[in-house]
């Protein structure tokens, strides 16, 4: 039998490491734009497991496809090639920058890799070593990712940084213009930061970091960890704006809940990476996981998954900014698609508390903010109840 609540606290506090609160309701069952609790409350759920499962929770194609995955072949290593990689490498080319990928199995995992690849191609360039990152970035919790990482918060204590990262501020060219040295390999960016406080980047900036990467002779690297799969309203958020980085990663929804990440390289790129020698991960796009891929992305080409973010995002954008009219404490509202901050300040734990009480799950983000991350397959009237709950919720 399942342990209540009460019990499950305990055990947590005997048995795991404190790094997250142990935080109730606890989650037992998912579906769609829902999640229940353990003592039978259902919620709307605008958090998607931090823009994982941006299908919906349990979407039937992803969970027909790893059940029949799990019942043939789970794991074989990357000693063996298995069916679904290359397929799914593919597909990700082709909604990608029709580069080459490597699969893992976290964001962090992926950032890595760019990471690598900056400086395996800085070290045949001049021995370049060093990366230009940004104020308010977030990018993992390694150590490399943490270095690149513009909040030094979540590196305290664990000294010495890894060196080579130089941080700017984010949307401020010149400052990358000021910061590029005959050392710099590259620069690494979310083009719409999420964690930080959900922060687009400026067309301006993208365009003139492109030119500045090509006059430079630099890797221009995008982080699309949580703005990929189209919670933005394309499949990658770069395609907003009419450029193509060099590599760039992706990772939470690409599995709907099954961990997989991966990197893409122009194919050129790729080259830098030798068999067996440079890189490796034991757990990277397993059968299974590739296989949840595959069936993600099946989603996308079949079910009009980017045409209802866009819509739902209009309407959301819409009714959020009616609500503003109304409530004095929203002091902004910023987002592309599906990836929303709503700049709260002092009415944000209140707020998020109150509409967690009323059925709605949503996140927080950066300083004041509440962020909205609903399923690329929200639908109005799930729009509608989520608006409802918030109206109530704000001051
Ligand atoms: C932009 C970005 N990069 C990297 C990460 C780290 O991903 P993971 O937790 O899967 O390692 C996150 C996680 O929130 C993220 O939002």
């Amino acid at each position: 039998m399942t342990p209540n609540q009460d019990e499950l606290r305990a055990l947590y506090a005997e048995y795991m490491v404190p790094a997250y609160n142990f935080s109730a309701p606890i989650m037992v069952r998912g579906e769609g734009s829902r999640l229940w609790d353990i003592e039978g409350k259902r919620y709307l759920d605008f958090t998607t497991g931090i823009s994982v499962c941006s299908l919906g929770h349990c979407h039937p194609g992803v969970v027909k496809a790893i059940q029949e995955q799990s019942a043939t072949l789970m794991h074989c290593s990357n000693v063996f090639c298995n069916a679904n990689g290359p397929r799914l490498a593919k597909k990700l080319s082709e909604h990608g920058i029709g580069g080459k990928v490597f699969f893992a199995n976290s964001g962090a995992e992926a950032n890595e890799g760019l990471i690598k690849t900056a400086r395996l191609w800085g070290s045949q360039h001049g021995e370049k070593t060093d990366i230009i990152v940004f104020h308010t970035s977030f990018h993992g919790r390694t150590l490399a990712t943490l270095a690149a990482t513009g909040q030094p918060i979540f590196r305290n204590g664990m000294a010495p940084d890894m060196p080579g990262f130089t941080t700017v501020e984010y949307n401020n060219l010149q400052a990358v213009k000021d910061a590029v040295t005959s050392k710099t390999c590259a620069i690494l960016l979310e083009p719409l930061q999420a964690e930080g406080g959900v922060f687009p980047a400026t067309q301006e900036f993208m365009t003139g970091l492109r030119q500045l990467c090509d006059e430079k002779e630099m890797l221009l690297l995008f982080d699309e960890v949580q703005t990929g799969m189209g919670r933005t309203g394309t499949f990658f958020a770069f395609q907003h704006f009419g450029i193509k980085p060099d590599g760039f990663s992706t990772a939470k929804a690409i599995g709907n809940g099954i961990p997989l990440a991966c990197f893409q390289l122009r194919k050129d790129l790729a080259d830098l990476y030798k068999p067996g020698l440079t890189h490796g991960s034991t757990f990277g796009g397993t059968p299974l996981a590739t296989a949840a891929g595959l069936a993600v992305i099946e989603a996308f080409e079949t079910e009009g998954v980017l045409a209802n973010a866009n819509q739902q995002s209009e309407y959301l954008f819409q009714k959020l900014r009616a609500l503003q009219q109304k409530h004095p404490a929203i002091k902004d509202i910023r987002g592309m698609g599906l990836l929303i901050g709503i700049q709260l300040d002092e009415a944000l734990a209140d707020t998020v508390a109150k509409c967690r009480e009323n059925g709605l799950l949503v996140l927080t983000a950066g300083k004041g903010v509440m962020r909205l991350l609903p399923s690329l397959k929200v639908t109005t009237e799930e729009v509608d109840e989520a608006i409802a709950i918030i109206d109530k919720a704000l001051p």
